[in-house]
């Protein structure tokens, strides 16, 4: 970062004193505002963006000191050197202690102060970058960045708004590529704690063995190969939110370990025995049914209701088509904007292809699919023929059909199953005109609605 950039507030009541600083620090590149009224000093830091503040000790009105715990107090991150000539050893201390970045005693080289003004500069550099990162993460994971406007998506956005401010453990299930971790970071990003650590941890991606390490920590020592102590993830989410990804993978043994620390916010690291308590905001993500996972015994009961305080449900893509059109538009834009494309549209039938596809894979893969168009179709609109074989190929629609039913049904209950899916689709296509889902579907109006009445299917 180049010293231009760094904006100085520069505090002392001695005017000629402040002129003659002021002219050395814009010698050396900075940006400066010199004041010598401290407390209009305080109204500039409240109007603008400072990087660093130098004030000088004895000032009438207000001191150094006042200064000093002002900034500490509203700008935390804000380093300050203090200047003074009544300088004692203790009052040196007391400002390190208040969080005075340095302390320079007048009368002072140039130097000396430039050097100091210099290492406080390349702290502030540090917050800044630090700064726009964070906004940048913000920008990218916020709960604008969940794209739809089904119910589903509205039921899953109130729910973010009203649990977000709480601590309270959160429990996201839905199908795989369904959004489950893009929600469980809009929770955080919309949440008091946006500003500690996002740690998360896949369940399923780990050994027993290595997943304890990984979540609690362990001692130096504590097993072979332990060569040094390692902080888990709780301890790393600290101030935070913890993303068990995956929960319903989490081994029996480590179940236990979990409810503890859920009840309790404490825990030991592996091999070790000394209490940590943490400050972290659970929130675990699920493709399985944990209750039917409760049921057959692979899961904890009292784990499940300890997780399951605040339950959101991430409904599967082709229960909101009426999303599809915007999830295409946006990924149509990431895509061409991610690989320096030309915007491409999709023809109608491809379209309706599209609408109608089963998505097995959910937004995950949509997004690939749109991303693969853009970068293989050949002309300015995606047609049928540029359309992956899976969404086109009516075979392979029927089989991920199939794939999706339970494997245990009789052949009359898929039929139904599959008779009562068709109904509803031609309906969401014909905007729930009964007649003309009659008409696609090439039954008579009457037939339709003894149909409707036999699946309890209703309008929307
Ligand atoms: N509503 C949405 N709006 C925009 N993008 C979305 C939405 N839902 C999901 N995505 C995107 O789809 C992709 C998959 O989402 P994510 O990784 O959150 O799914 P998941 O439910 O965690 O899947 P898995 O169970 O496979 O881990 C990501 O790129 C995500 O940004
Ligand atoms: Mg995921």
């Amino acid at each position: 970062m180049s010293t231009e950039q760094i904006e100085i507030l520069l505090i002392d009541d001695e005017k000629n004193y402040l002129l003659v600083l002021e002219s050395l620090l814009l010698d050396a590149g900075y940006s400066v505002t010199a004041l010598s009224d401290p407390e209009s000093a305080l109204a500039f830091l409240d109007e603008s963006e400072v990087d660093v503040v130098i004030t000088d000790m004895k000032m009438p009105k207000l001191s150094g000191k006042d200064v000093l715990a002002h900034v500490k107090r509203d700008y935390p991150h804000v380093p300050v050197l203090v200047m003074t000539a009544f300088g004692t050893i203790e009052s040196a201390v007391d400002l390190m202690k208040m969080g005075a970045f340095d302390y320079i005693a007048k009368p002072f080289a140039n130097d000396e102060l430039l050097l100091s003004v210099q290492n406080a500069a390349e702290l502030a550099g540090v917050h800044r970058r630090y700064r726009l990162l964070h906004e940048n993460l913000e920008e990218q994971y916020g709960r604008h960045r969940i794209i739809g406007k089904s119910k589903g998506i509205r039921n899953v956005l109130a729910v973010v708004d009203r649990a977000a401010p709480a601590k309270s453990t959160i429990l996201i299930s839905g199908e795989s590529g369904t959004g489950k971790e893009l929600v469980a970071r809009a929770v955080h990003f919309a949440s008091p704690r946006k500003d500690g650590p996002f740690i998360s941890v896949n369940c399923a991606a780990l050994n027993p063995g290595v997943l304890e390490s990984e979540l609690f920590g362990h001692e130096k020592g504590s097993f072979t190969g332990a060569v040094a102590l390692h902080r888990g993830r709780f301890e790393l989410a600290h101030g935070g939110t913890l993303f068990l990804d995956e929960i319903g993978e989490l081994p029996p043994e480590l179940q236990v370990k979990l409810l503890r620390v859920l009840q309790e916010r404490k825990f030991e690291r592996v091999g070790g025995s000394e209490e940590i308590e943490v400050d972290i905001r659970v929130v675990a993500a699920t493709n399985k049914d944990l209750q039917r996972e409760v049921e057959a015994d692979r899961f904890r009961e009292d784990l499940y209701y300890r997780l399951n305080v605040v339950q959101m449900v991430l409904p599967p893509l082709r229960e909101r088509r009426e999303d599809i059109p915007l999830l295409l538009a946006h990924f149509t834009e990431k895509a061409t904007a991610d690989n320096n494309l030309s915007r491409k549209t999709f023809s109608p039938e491809a379209l309706e292809l599209l609408s109608g596809y089963e998505w097995p894979g959910n937004i995950r893969q949509l997004e690939n699919v749109v991303e693969r168009c853009m970068i293989m179709a050949s002309g300015d609109t995606v047609t049928v023929d540029d359309l992956p074989p899976e969404v086109k190929d009516e075979e392979a629609h029927l089989k991920n059909a199939l794939d999706l039913l339970p494997a245990e049904l009789n052949l009359a209950e898929t039929l139904d199953r599959l008779e009562a899916a068709l109904i509803r689709r031609a309906l969401a296509r014909a905007d729930f005109v009964q007649v003309k889902a009659a008409e696609r579907l090439g039954v008579s109006k009457s037939l339709l609605q003894y149909k409707l009445r036999k699946y309890g299917i209703t309008g929307h």
